[in-house]
């Protein structure tokens, strides 16, 4: 692998997080799949179970492919998601359906894959269940504290769907949250995981890719007002912080 890497960041807590530039689609596929996979394989030796949350958006579809191809203990692994737009799981927005697909999840029993509905009449019911889903898988004492979270940014700065100006960036009593429709942005609703949920997963792998997303990634791995760039909560994340990039979407932020 010809991939570069810079640290960042005060280990293992707030901070930029660690950056690594893969020179092309394929190596930051196979780069972010095999860290999924070393995540997934050390927490079920340490616990029995991975609990793994999926972001949306069309960055990680290869990673999540290559790492459909990894040998796996499928069976120990949970899948939830960060963010879900409102559209049914076989529509072409479906976050679950494209992620579904691409990490072959029919393999799993229906119990370990967790779906948001976010296209349901009542979004803030639906929340609310995800909420107690949440609870019940990592107990009610207990952090819900992701093996492995991706994350994506938006040209917005939004990261999840924790979109600027909605003030959500702030929220520090909910686990779900339900996202109106922004018609300004041609954006339906969404559910989406809160930023305190965010910080508490032990790796969290971004991934970026294009030159488009370049200024972005500065902005959010820099200083400033987090409700006006969402992603730099990722800043404030508890466990390890690793972006993973392209050559394209670095830039300069080496
Ligand atoms: C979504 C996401 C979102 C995504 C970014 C980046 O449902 O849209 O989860 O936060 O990660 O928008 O998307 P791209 O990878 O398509 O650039």
């Amino acid at each position: 692998m010809s991939a570069s890497a810079s640290g960042g960041g005060a280990s293992g807590g707030a901070g930029p997080g660690e950056l690594l530039v893969a020179a092309d689609a394929r190596e930051l596929a196979a780069l972010a799949g095999e860290l999924m996979a070393r995540a997934i394989h050390s927490a079920i030796e340490q616990r029995g179970v991975a609990r793994v949350a999926i972001s949306g958006g069309s960055s990680p579809l290869d990673t999540y492919r290559h790492l459909a191809s990894l040998d796996l203990p499928w069976p120990s692994v949970e899948w939830f998601w960060v963010d879900e737009r409102a559209a049914p799981p076989d529509h072409a927005r479906s976050n679950y359906g494209s992620a579904h697909s691409a990490l072959g999840l029919d393999r799993m029993p229906p119990e370990r894959v967790h779906r948001m509905e976010a296209e349901a009449a009542d979004r803030e019911a639906s929340a609310l269940s995800y909420e107690r889903l949440l609870r019940r898988s990592f107990g009610v004492a207990a952090a819900v504290a992701f093996d492995v979270m991706t994350l994506g940014i938006g040209d917005d700065g939004h990261t999840a769907s924790l979109f600027p100006g909605l003030g959500f960036t702030g929220v520090e009593d909910r686990l779900v949250l339900a996202v109106p429709e922004q018609p300004s942005k041609g954006l339906e609703p969404r559910l989406t995981l809160s930023a305190p949920v965010l910080h508490e997963a032990r790796l969290s792998l971004v991934i970026v890719r294009g030159a488009g997303k370049r200024s972005m990634i500065e902005a959010a791995r820099g200083p400033g007002d987090v409700e006006a760039i969402p992603s730099r909560t990722i800043q404030r994340s508890k466990g390890r912080v690793v972006w993973v990039v392209d050559r394209e979407a670095a830039g300069d932020a080496r």
